[in-house]
């Protein structure tokens, strides 16, 4: 093996060979350097499972990633970052207590209500019709023509946003994804990623304000109404909430769905048992997510002094905490690189742990098994496209394909 001399040399995120498969990468970092300093990302990288937990659940660990960027901008850069900085301010996922733990309880109410606990019918029926749209069809790109539209209908659905209105959906969301999910070769992402959250924000406050006079039942109407002791959301804190929504079950869904079926079409014996064992689906789709999830991995930054695995980490440093290497982390998986779809138990950090973990993670459950199941079922002969490879995105905390060209019979 090669002799490291320069710590760049363990993970270089831009690398594209890295953004394909970066689990070698990540191997050698659990064994080499687990509390990794990286030059690039002039961050720490950590990648063991425990020591993941571990910053997930340390109390010196800020979500709080904004306030030390923005007041770092040229003061012309900050006005025109304005709007996105306000509204990402107020996601529940960039607070701290005690903010967080406000806003949390006030969510989880909507979260608990009857609406998004029973969208199983509603997703069945969106995945049928794409499935009926992909019929007669022999080449198509899974992700465009069909990871993406699964999530992006399900969440407008529970949002109450029309279908019509996807295009622009999507556009704003990929443009401030370019910000929040850390591009690296995007130049305008600054200014992208404004004019995206505006746009976002404009047509959330006219849903809003629709809702609040036109009443009914549904998510939305379940989160203006949600009250944690006697405490409700604004309209700002209210726009935010959708935004985060929209964001957080548009993406990382698209992703779960497109890496898991990619996962079953280069591993035939899997695939094969997939198709033919339908009881254990849920743990099959347990096993796909941990072998190859949706998110690279978790941001976050020091609020005090203290050690790691050795390491000093000190304020103000960032953090990156790796999902996806510790969901293959020898010490706490036996034979990692190996998919078991029987695999129990898998306590897989997909979702992430502690006060931040994810509040649509049923949802997201539901809808990757459902969308797995019947895709595969309804063309239980797909293959890839050998001569057109998936392309990766470029990105550090989403991982998935840009495309998925495969063929259907
Ligand atoms: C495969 C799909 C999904 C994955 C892999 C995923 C993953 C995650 C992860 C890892 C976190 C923790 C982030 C952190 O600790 O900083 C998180 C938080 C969150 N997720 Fe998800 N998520 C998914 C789908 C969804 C969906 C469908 C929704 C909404 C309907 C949702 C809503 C949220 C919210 C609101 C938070 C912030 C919670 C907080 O900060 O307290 N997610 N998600």
């Amino acid at each position: 093996m090669q002799t490291i001399t320069n710590s760049t040399l363990l993970y270089d995120p831009r690398d594209p060979a890295v953004m394909a498969d970066p689990f070698p990468a990540y191997r050698r970092l659990q064994t080499e350097d687990p509390v990794h300093w990286s030059p690039a990302l002039k961050s720490w990288v950590i990648t063991r499972y425990d020591d993941v937990k571990a910053v997930l659940l340390h109390d010196a660990m800020s979500v709080n990633k904004l306030d030390a960027f923005y007041q770092s901008l040229p003061a012309d850069d900050a006005a025109r970052m304005r709007d996105i900085i306000h509204y990402l301010k107020l996601w529940v996922a960039f607070q701290d207590p005690p903010d967080h733990t406000r806003m949390r309880m006030i969510m989880r109410k909507a979260f608990m209500a009857s609406t998004y606990n029973n969208m199983e019918g509603a997703i069945t029926g969106i995945v049928t019709q794409l499935l009926n749209d992909l019929d007669g069809n022999s080449e198509i790109d899974f992700i465009a023509d069909y990871a993406l539209l699964v999530p992006a209908y399900v969440i407008m659905d529970l949002l109450g946003l029309p279908r019509a209105q996807l295009r622009d959906i999507k556009k704003w969301a990929d443009d401030m994804a370019v910000f929040i999910g850390g591009a690296r070769n995007a130049d305008d992402k600054y200014q992208r990623a404004e004019s995206g959250c505006r746009n976002m924000a404009d047509c959330f406050r006219k849903l809003i304000n629709k809702t609040r006079q036109q009443g009914g039942e549904g998510f939305l109407p379940d989160l203006i109404n949600a009250e944690f002791e006697g405490d409700s959301l604004n309209d700002d804190e209210l726009i935010a909430c959708c935004i985060l929504v929209l964001f957080a079950g548009h993406e990382t869904t698209t992703n779960l769905i497109g890496n898991s079926l990619l996962t079953l079409l280069r591993n035939p014996d899997s695939f094969s048992e997939f198709k033919s064992a339908t009881e254990f689906n849920s743990t099959a789709c347990e096993e796909l997510m941990r072998y190859d999830g949706p998110s690279n991995g978790i941001v976050r930054s020091v609020t005090r002094d203290h050690e790691l695995a050795g390491k000093t980490l000190r304020a103000g440093d960032r953090i990156y905490a790796m999902l996806n290497a510790a969901n293959r982390d020898p010490i706490a998986f036996s034979n990692p690189d190996t998919i078991d779809l029987q695999r129990r138990p898998n306590r897989h950090l997909v979702f992430g742990t502690g006060i931040h973990s994810c509040l649509g993670v049923q949802l997201a459950r539901q809808e990757g098994r459902i969308a797995l199941r019947e895709f595969v079922q309804r063309f239980p002969s797909a293959t890839l496209i050998t001569d057109k490879p998936p392309t990766w995105q470029d990105a550090m905390v989403p991982r998935g394909t840009k495309t998925l060209p495969i063929n259907l019979n």
